[in-house]
């Protein structure tokens, strides 16, 4: 079996020259958690610049869908870059956009016809979505959530209530956005228990919010993650979303569904909005699409797309070498991957589960497919978040070869390629397991 192999100390000789480099030169705004200087990376497996080779449970933020560097989507990219790189498709017509836009607006669930817009990341397909929900429906107000990461552009960043260092020094930022409780139910807002509770946080908003501060019918969209990402890997209960679209629906409001982490194929499901059984009306899609290649796109009902020529476009979104990648992902995910997330997610959750009868710390594992997470407590009774022992975690389990990430204030997330095999989910436990061991002892 392949193990991760960590031959010098970390960060290495190189790669310390390397990061004393990105100190003086690259922005400082970004957040490493350890010092992994990347130089080349297949499948899950990934090789620093000193040689050490990792095992990738982040799968670069959830987006190498593939796995990295996949042959079909690398031979799909090399030819692709010998017939056309740019022309940009938003005063020209290629193949390639017209194409990936096709395969999106049917695969896309629902009956309705669908139409695609085309950016270069996550924060471009929510911006367009914001946009696109103003232009339609003339509302100038908003709904989203406490918890939601929806992008950094100053529009998706309204949008965005994760942490407050994302939006300190940047306001005023759009009006008209409320933020409300997601149904986060190990953490309830308003400390009910699921099913007892009744979904009293979505009956809220009508009986409340609707009532006294928010006038429903200048609402114009909600704006959701199915299963919420940076905010924790928060997966609601059943009839969340369903009931909360019934309100939606029942006075006018648009139902944005931002798949951006849990879509393409991450939940077992091409979007994770299918395991709710509702149908946005639009919804925005980056990461894992085009297996690491810049690419954002915004599926939306073709009668609400009915914005004007001029009204919204982007250079580079759509870019050939981007939709191509986009392409052979998605008969990559049809064909087996989707199943593969939901096997290995299973397997990861119930090694996860096993783990949870020794380690107290281990408060609670969520998740669905290979979108989960461990939200780590000081005790399991007063459930007191354990940030302090996260980052200890972390760094322990990267020196032993093995890459996470954090979510939420207190969760460590796994989210690696859809390709993951059997084996590698187990050697992940093993030596997740040894971190909280040394860690939490
Ligand atoms: C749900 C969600 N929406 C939007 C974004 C923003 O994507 P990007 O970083 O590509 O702009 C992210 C990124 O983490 C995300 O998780």
């Amino acid at each position: 079996m392949k193990l991760p192999q960590i031959k010098t100390s970390l960060p290495g000789p190189r790669a310390k020259k390397l990061i004393k480099l990105d100190k003086a030169f690259v922005s400082p705004s970004y957040t490493r958690v350890y010092p992994l200087v990347v130089d080349k990376a297949k499948g899950l497996w990934v090789h620093d610049v000193d040689g050490n080779i990792f095992l990738d449970f982040t799968a670069g933020i959830a987006t190498n869908s593939t796995g990295h560097c996949h042959p079909r989507v690398v031979k799909a990219i090399k030819s692709q870059a010998d017939r056309l790189l740019h022309m940009s498709g938003t005063d020209f017509y290629y193949t390639p956009q017209i194409i990936l836009a096709e395969k999106l607006a049917t695969m896309a669930p629902g009956r309705s016809a669908r139409r695609a817009y085309f950016g270069n990341s996550g924060a471009e397909a929510v911006e367009a979505a914001f946009k696109l929900a103003r232009w339609h429906t003339k509302r100038e107000l908003n709904i989203a959530f406490f918890g939601a990461f929806h992008g950094r552009t100053m529009g998706a960043l309204s949008l965005t209530a994760s942490k407050a260092v994302q939006k300190k020094n940047y306001n005023p930022l759009v009006p008209g956005i409320t933020h409300i409780p997601y149904a986060y139910c190990y953490r309830c807002a308003y400390n009910l228990t699921y099913p007892k509770c009744g979904l009293y946080c979505v009956h809220w908003v009508e009986d409340t919010l609707f009532r006294t501060t928010v006038p429903a019918e200048e609402v114009g969209a909600i704006f959701v993650e199915p299963i919420q990402g940076e905010g924790g890997y928060i997966v609601p209960p059943p009839g969340f979303h369903k009931e909360l679209y019934k309100i939606a629906k029942k006075h006018g409001i648009l139902y944005v569904a931002d798949e951006v982490q849990s879509g393409m194929g991450r939940t077992g499901k091409m979007f994770a909005m299918e395991h709710f059984g509702v149908t946005a009306d639009i919804m925005a899609l980056a990461k894992g699409i085009a297996s690491g290649l810049p690419l954002g796109a915004m599926i939306a009902k073709t009668k609400i797309m009915n914005w004007e020529a001029g009204s919204h476009a982007s250079t580079f979104g759509g870019n050939p070498l981007s939709c191509q990648a986009a392409m052979a992902t998605i008969e990559l995910l049809e064909n087996n991957l989707m199943k593969n997330a939901e096997k290995q997610g299973k397997r990861l959750m119930g090694g996860l589960f096993e783990l949870q009868k020794t380690f107290e710390c281990m408060g609670d594992v969520r998740g669905k497919g290979l979108m989960v997470a461990v939200e780590l407590v000081k005790d399991r009774e007063t459930k007191e978040p354990a940030t302090g022992m996260r980052p200890r975690v972390i760094k322990r389990a990267f020196e032993k070869g093995l890459l996470v990430l954090g979510c939420g204030e207190n969760s460590i997330r796994f989210c690696p390629s859809l390709t993951v095999k059997p084996g590698e989910v187990d050697t992940c436990l093993s030596i997740f397991e040894e971190a909280l061991k040394e860690v939490a002892g």
